[in-house]
């Protein structure tokens, strides 16, 4: 099939699907598909509340098309499938929207048609889960009548520079020929190329251990900084001195959240322990990220206590609530371990962030985050994300919104050295 007779259907239009429609929808016609009406009905007019496709990209998309209706997508011959593959409360995968839409695909494949799976699973998902249902529900049998892929996304949310054309995406595909097909059809919306890899599995693999290693790498800096606490020493020194050396990992301590890094090592847990193999370090390296909440609030505490500010019934400023920088998603932020040890401990925090939904954050973590800030207002302040807004403060506005003896902590080190109370 020629790239102009491609129909694509992209299944799930957040953070991952909706830059990869408005890519194809550049180019040929294109579905983009969302169970989420609100979400349709915002990208019709142009809006796209996750930041990452402005309003004059999604216009540029001419042949892109939104739609909640399944019936929509039946005339296409490929569809691309994008939705969350989050975690249960036991942190184990919850495959139920992957699950929910291969039925979907799976009642409205035509022979010919080609199904690739970009949500990050556990090697062995597309094959093992997906692929069956597909089968099942269309009647037709893989590598006869129709075909599958899996091509992990890299994208990152909030980045302006890396995007989805400037980064090289893996493919694979059901079989040889399937491969070749869906490399080349990522060739002509990827500028900076595709690498095919060996098989579906492989690129299920790559993609989970890419999170799993940075995980990992953070996990290691983590427990440094936690060690180099107990011995007094700055950990930022210690990495500015490390980092000359030509081999050092440049990686920073921090607060590990969102829906990537926190949550994909624990699909390829899960899969590691069906198998068989307990996989410490991967575990060790899940309960170190998990711990920094908590070690920061007993830190900061501990400096109020140096102080002398009583911390039960103290006011709390948190900056930045959003899992990361420069972006609005509040899923699985860390930095609510801050919050909920303060509440423990009787203070009363004020969340400022003016990327994320208020309302929202109302519904998911039950806060209130606050609107403006009053001066001489705050017992601690924490700065918890590097928002590009926060780095233009001046500390001494940022100070200006504290009590006497509050104390100023950086946890990502945006202040001037030395004019904070701690950091990371
Ligand atoms: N966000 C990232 O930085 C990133 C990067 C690489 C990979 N991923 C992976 O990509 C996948 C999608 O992540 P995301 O961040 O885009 O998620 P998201 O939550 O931003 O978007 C998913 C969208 O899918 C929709 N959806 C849910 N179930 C659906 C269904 N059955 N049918 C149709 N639509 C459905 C939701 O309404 C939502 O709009 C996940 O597996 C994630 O791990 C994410």
């Amino acid at each position: 099939m020629d790239f102009s007779e491609y129909k694509i259907g992209v299944v799930g239009l957040g953070y991952v699907g909706l830059p990869l429609a408005v890519a194809f929808g550049e180019k040929v016609e294109t579905f983009g598909f969302d169970i989420n009406s609100d979400r349709v009905a915002q990208l019709r007019k142009g809006v796209d509340l996750t930041n990452e496709v402005n309003f004059l990209e999604l216009k540029a998309a001419s042949r892109l098309r939104f739609t909640c209706e399944s019936e929509d997508l039946a005339k296409c011959n490929v569809y691309i499938i994008t939705v969350p593959t989050p975690i249960d409360e036991f942190k184990r995968p919850d495959l139920s929207p992957l699950v929910a839409a291969s039925k979907m695909i799976g009642k409205l494949l035509s022979p010919g048609d080609i199904v690739v799976y970009e949500s990050t699973v556990y090697p062995g998902a597309t094959e093992e889960e997906c692929i069956p249902i597909l089968e099942k529900e269309s009647r037709l049998s893989i590598n006869v009548d129709f075909y599958c892929g899996y091509s992990p996304e890299r994208i990152n949310p909030g980045d302006k520079e890396r995007r989805l054309k400037n980064i090289v995406k893996v493919t694979s595909g059901s079989n040889y020929e399937s491969s070749l097909v869906i490399d080349e059809m990522y060739k002509s919306i990827i500028a900076a190329g595709t690498f095919r890899a060996a098989s579906i599995r492989v690129a299920e693999a790559a993609k989970v251990i890419e999170n799993t290693q940075r995980d990992i790498n953070i996990a290691l800096i983590n427990e440094l900084a936690v060690l180099f606490d107990l011995l007094n020493i700055d950990t930022s020194d210690v990495l500015a001195a490390a980092n000359t050396k030509w081999n050092f990992l440049d990686f920073r301590p921090g607060l590990v959240g969102g829906h990537c890094i926190g949550v994909d090592p624990y699909y390829l847990t899960h899969k590691a322990q069906s198998v068989g193999h307990h996989p410490e370090v991967v575990l060790a390296g899940r309960r170190i990220n998990d711990s920094m909440g908590k070690f920061v609030a007993n830190k900061i505490v501990d400096l109020m206590i140096k102080k002398g500010v009583q911390v039960s019934n103290s006011r709390i400023l948190v900056m930045g609530f959003s899992f990361k920088e420069n972006c609005p998603d509040i899923r699985n932020t860390r930095v609510i371990d801050i919050v909920r040890e303060f509440e423990d401990k009787d203070a009363v925090v004020d969340i400022f962030d003016p990327y994320i939904d208020h309302e929202e954050a109302k519904i998911e973590y039950g806060v209130c985050p606050v609107k403006v800030l009053n001066s001489n207002a705050y017992d601690a302040i924490v700065v918890c994300v590097a928002h590009d807004e926060f780095r233009k403060i001046d500390i001494n506005d940022i100070r200006g919104l504290g009590r006497a003896n509050h104390v100023l902590f950086d946890i990502k080190n945006i202040l001037p050295q030395g004019q904070v109370d701690g950091r990371l």
